[in-house]
């Protein structure tokens, strides 16, 4: 059994990419001095070194890594090294130019980024593992190695190529999926618009067309996609499990949908040994420590609860966005602490020291341009200080209030063309639905949608457009058996092939809710709809409006205008032993609030309306005992109850019954027992 914690890390993970070959030798006694000088307890090596690795093919250059390798093990800085098969030298695209992607208008991507991959390409299997094995071979045994990173953010920037030897690949899929010609046209609704086949032969990617597509088609593309990118991983990963044993192996996720919305995680987080997360924030104007959080549930959800690491974000500004604002001061290491509150071993950054030269040399560092006399080392200093003090909640796990439905397949449905309105954005009712729980202090797990729920008291269903028969039938037991369930609207529509479910909407959902849907009557921009309820305030939606026609349901907001004046905006229904709540508008941050309200009262849930706004608290729990972390987002200082005495981690303090926390502090309380 591989390890499931980086070998010999005996504190948080703290340090980034460090990336050595773009600098002289003589700058690594510095960069190892300043490493331990910070605290530094672990470095990414290598990931995209292959050019300098193997210069020429077949003639390998590890001398220099070999000295880096020793470096930092000689001064107690542990290595999580990469496989560089992201960025494949020029020599190899010369001899096998069809490696590189192709769009799906047909366009080839160029050398000269990182990440043109064809992923079906045996060329590039056959040099990913020629590398993979060379590395394995050289350091599986180092004694500074701590984990193995494959790749980087597969799926980004390119998730999917439309080339031939995809087009093969896929026909191979499709055959192991579906048997043959038969099941796929069966599945993908090919008496639709003349698009029956007569053999898999005939199957092609869904490249560019005269207008939509077929959206069966597409939905298998992006399966299929994301499969072929997990097979090169494995691939990977079962060389370094073979030639590096007991070494764990992993490969950096990216779990934020707007990062990256190609990869199926709940199938990755099986098959990496650790679950390691990149994110960033996304300055939109919208509430970021909200999107952090949001970010870190659902690695660890997809890790199964179990410890996680965040492997990069950023200590200041990034390069990537069209404006790019530097962190406050505090906010570092806010962003850091709110992560290992919600379950990360650590906190790691893009990257060790700030380039000087190529694409990313405006991008933030933990060394700047600037040196040490600066802002930013300073905070990074006290920060390694920081998770020095947190090394006891090393293996406890955050604990959760409730879950939240969430499944790739769906977003990858919704996104096809041709939906009732180009203003339903699923991501934003998910995102609407996590905030209005954070901004009743509920934290969250993230389930599939056939995962048990049994554990929670509350079950939210953002926008599940995509949802199987027995996905439908397992929010029904649940429901059955207790819980309580918020469905929001265009849920429970399609089958797996995005095939509408037979019979009235929600096909999947129907009984549970105890209503169906005649018609769904999208919004225009701007248009908004008054939601009235006898007992509770009104209510307004917006984008979205519906037919519902209650059947057994109670109604508990009804529309007061629009085409679906009369109708139940907002329904309850007991089903069994548990309840479901259905709204079919969307809802204002103050409608969600009201209609969570009163579906957490059915759940039992405990009211922290005492915890003050913007201040997260979080609870991890496991051999180590007990710990609240208490992260201040305002700037004002925050008092907040603690149920027990026990001891700050950050101050040393002693502390019982209430918590004075700082403006835009952070603080960490193991409790007594
Ligand atoms: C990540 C990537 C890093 C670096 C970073 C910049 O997505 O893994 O290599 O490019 O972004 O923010």
């Amino acid at each position: 059994m591989p390890e499931t914690t980086p070998r010999g890390l005996s504190r948080l993970a703290f340090g980034g990419d460090y990336n050595p070959e773009q600098w002289p030798e003589s700058v690594w006694d510095e960069d190892v001095r300043l490493m331990r000088e910070a605290g530094v307890t672990m470095v990414s090596v290598g990931i995209f070194s292959w050019a300098l690795l193997e210069p020429e093919p077949g003639a390998y250059d590890f001398g220099w890594l070999d000295r880096v390798m020793d470096l930092l093990h000689d001064n107690g800085i542990r290595v999580d090294l990469g496989t560089p098969t992201v960025a494949p030298p020029k020599w190899f695209y010369r001899a096998h130019p069809d490696a590189l992607p192709v769009t799906a208008d047909g366009t080839r991507l160029a050398f000269g980024s990182r990440g043109a991959i064809c992923h079906s390409n045996s060329a590039y299997r056959a040099a990913a593992a020629g590398i993979t094995i060379r590395l394995a071979e050289r350091y599986g045994d180092h004694p500074g190695l701590a984990m193995w990173h494959v790749h980087n953010e597969y799926g980004v920037p390119v998730s999917a190529c439309w080339c031939d030897s995809c087009a093969a690949h896929f026909r191979r899929w499709l055959e192991t999926r579906y048997g043959g010609v038969d099941g796929v046209n069966e599945a993908w609704g090919t008496a639709f618009w003349g698009q029956h086949y007569t053999s898999l032969e005939q199957i092609d990617p869904p490249r560019t067309a005269a207008t939509v597509g077929n959206p069966g088609q597409a939905l298998d593309y992006k399966r299929f996609a994301d499969a072929t990118m997990r097979e090169n991983f494995c691939a990977e990963r079962d060389i370094l499990h073979r030639l590096s044993p007991g070494v764990p192996v992993t490969t950096n996720f990216m779990t934020a949908l707007s990062q990256c919305d190609s990869v199926d995680y709940w199938a990755w987080g099986r098959e990496v040994d650790i679950v390691t997360n990149d994110h960033y924030l996304i300055t939109d104007g919208r509430r970021t420590h909200v999107n952090l959080a949001m970010a870190a549930d659902l690695t660890r959800s997809v890790a199964g609860g179990d410890p996680w690491i965040l492997l990069e974000h950023s200590t200041s500004g990034v390069n990537w966005q069209s404006r790019n604002p530097a962190k406050a001061p505090g906010q570092m290491a806010r962003n850091s602490l709110a992560h290992v509150a919600r379950g990360s071993e650590g906190a790691m950054f893009f990257q060790w020291r700030q380039s000087r030269r190529g694409a990313e040399k405006f991008h933030s560092a933990m060394v700047p341009h600037g040196g040490t006399d600066t802002r930013v080392w300073r905070e990074v200093v006290e920060l390694g200080a920081t998770l020095d003090s947190l090394s006891t909640v090393r293996g406890t796990r955050t604990q959760a209030d409730v879950a939240v439905l969430w499944d790739w397949h769906s977003w990858w449905a919704q996104s096809l063309d041709w939906r009732p309105s180009v203003d339903h954005d699923a991501r934003e009712r998910a995102d609407a639905f996590y905030e209005a729980l954070y901004d009743r202090h509920l934290t969250v797990d993230f389930a599939h949608p056939e995962a048990d729920l049994s554990a929670y008291p509350l079950v939210v269903v953002p926008a599940s457009y995509l949802m199987t028969q027995e996905a439908g039938r397992n929010l029904a037991r649940y429901v059955e058996n207790g819980g309580t369930l918020v469905v929001s609207y265009f849920s429970g529509i399609v089958d797996e092939h995005d095939a509408v479910h037979e019979g009235a909407c929600p096909g999947a959902l129907r009984d549970v809710l105890g209503l169906t849907v005649e018609e769904f009557s999208p919004l225009l921009p701007g248009q908004q709809v008054r939601v009235t309820g006898p007992d509770g305030p009104e209510l307004t939606g917006d984008v979205w409006s519906e037919f519902v026609v209650p059947r057994g349901a109670e109604t508990v907001w009804t529309y007061a205008d629009g085409l679906a004046a009369g109708h139940p905006a907002v329904t309850r229904h007991r089903h069994g032993r548990g309840t479901a709540w259905y709204v079919s508008t969307r809802l204002t941050a103050r409608g969600l609030d009201a209609l969570l309200g009163r579906a957490a009262e059915d759940a039992g849930l405990p009211s922290r309306a005492d915890l003050p706004h913007d201040v997260e608290v979080v609870r991890r729990e496991g051999a180590s005992g007990s710990f609240v972390f208490v992260v201040n987002h305002t700037a004002t200082e925050a008092k907040v109850p603690l149920d027990g005495a026990g001891t700050e981690l950050l101050t040393g303090e002693r502390t019982a019954g209430r918590l004075a926390v700082p403006a835009g502090a952070v603080r960490v309380v193991h409790l007594d027992g």
